[in-house]
């Protein structure tokens, strides 16, 4: 690290009660740590962060700091939360440096916030991402002490390319190897009938593989699921669900798709779980299948489709490099262990 060339403060803000002006500085640097990882992405208009801010949901808590130089110019950020319906011990977090900042020190200032945060609350784990698009954040996490817990994969589909024959023969195959088993497509927020399924559906996501991040798992409720669902569609996002349902009716999967209108070209398919007793029935194909074909057809504008995966999840990968997804990213998550000595 060399000597700063400039003056900076790190100041605690607020994320949910923050002031417009805090929030402003947060998204202007997430924003530009988000063109570094996918050049020419529409980036998230402020009003939108603004309005998720805002209506974070309540099992979120929230620590947030900005630093910036004496005339306010905004030169990084940090965050740290855990979430209530998970593992209390653990905290997520994020430290963002705007590039022209970088190896001054402000990154480190920020670290340290967050871990004090941990220590103070006694957390017992932190983690966080870094991308391979900014390699400074390798060293960075080494030199914290952190050591790999997963690593990701974020990869894209282009929809023009599907194999349309494919899909059919996923499709067809699903039907004979599940009979009676049935797909219920869902367009947005969920009813208040839905949200117990949506609620099991979330909660099959912690048998995806975690590796060495040893965090514990999430066990949202109906009413966490309703707040959720707030936050997104107040951001101005738009979900599909498509559920999977066994002979009897009951909700044993699904996968879903999540829209972001200032980038109308592209989808996220996000969530994907099969309940383990009805995995290998070719159900998450059919799934998969019937979401992107709904997509062709009614979202022509959508282009791409991008997900995110851990490398180590055979099964899903299997599926989505059948499909088509090419890999335009590699996402590391770090852990670190708490304790006094940080
Ligand atoms: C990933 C998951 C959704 C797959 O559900 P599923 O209904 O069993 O999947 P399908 O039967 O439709 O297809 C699985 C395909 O993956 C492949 N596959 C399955 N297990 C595999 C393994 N261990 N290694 C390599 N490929 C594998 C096979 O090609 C199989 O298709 P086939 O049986 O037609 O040949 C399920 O394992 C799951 O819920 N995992 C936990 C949640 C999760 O990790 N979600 C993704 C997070 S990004």
């Amino acid at each position: 690290m060399s000597e700063p060339t400039f003056r900076f403060r790190v100041r605690r803000v607020g994320f949910r009660h923050g002031s417009d002006a805090e929030l402003a500085a947060m998204h202007l640097v997430e924003s530009e740590i988000e063109s570094e990882r996918f050049p020419g992405a529409e980036p998230q208009p402020l009003a939108s962060y603004m309005r998720y801010a805002r209506n974070l949901p309540s099992l979120f808590d929230d620590h947030t700091w900005v630093a910036d130089l004496s005339d306010g110019t905004p030169v990084g950020c940090g965050a740290c939360w855990s979430n209530s319906a998970g593992d209390v011990g653990h905290m997520e977090s994020y430290v963002y440096v705007r590039r022209p900042w970088r190896q001054s020190g402000v990154g480190s200032a920020l670290a340290r916030e967050v871990l004090h945060t941990a220590i103070d609350e006694g957390r017992a784990s932190i983690s966080w991402s870094t991308h391979d698009a900014i390699p400074a954040g390798e060293p960075f996490s080494k030199g914290l002490g952190a050591s790999v817990g997963r690593v990701n994969r974020n990869s894209e589909l282009q929809v023009a390319r599907l194999d349309l024959d494919q899909l059919d023969s996923w499709i067809a195959s699903a039907r004979s190897r599940a009979p009676g088993y049935r797909l219920q497509f869902w367009d947005g927020p969920y009813s208040k009938q839905l949200r117990g399924d949506a609620a099991s559906f979330h909660h099959l996501m912690n048998t995806q593989p975690r590796d060495t991040l040893a965090t514990g798992d999430i066990l949202i409720d109906t009413e966490h699921v309703a707040q959720l669902d707030r936050a997104l569609e107040e951001a101005g996002r738009h979900r599909w669900t498509v559920f999977v349902r066994n002979p009897s009716g009951i909700a044993i999967g699904g996968t879903e798709i999540v829209f972001e209108p200032w980038a109308p070209a592209m989808a996220y398919q996000r969530n994907t779980a099969i309940d383990p007793a009805h995995r290998g029935l070719g159900l998450a194909k059919w799934a998969k299948a019937e979401v992107l074909l709904r997509l062709r057809r009614e979202r022509p504008a959508v282009a791409t489709v991008r997900t995110g995966n851990a490398f180590s999840n055979a099964a899903m990968l299997a599926i989505n490099d059948a499909l088509g997804f090419e890999i335009v990213e590699v996402r590391t998550e770090w852990r670190l262990t708490v304790n006094s000595s940080n």
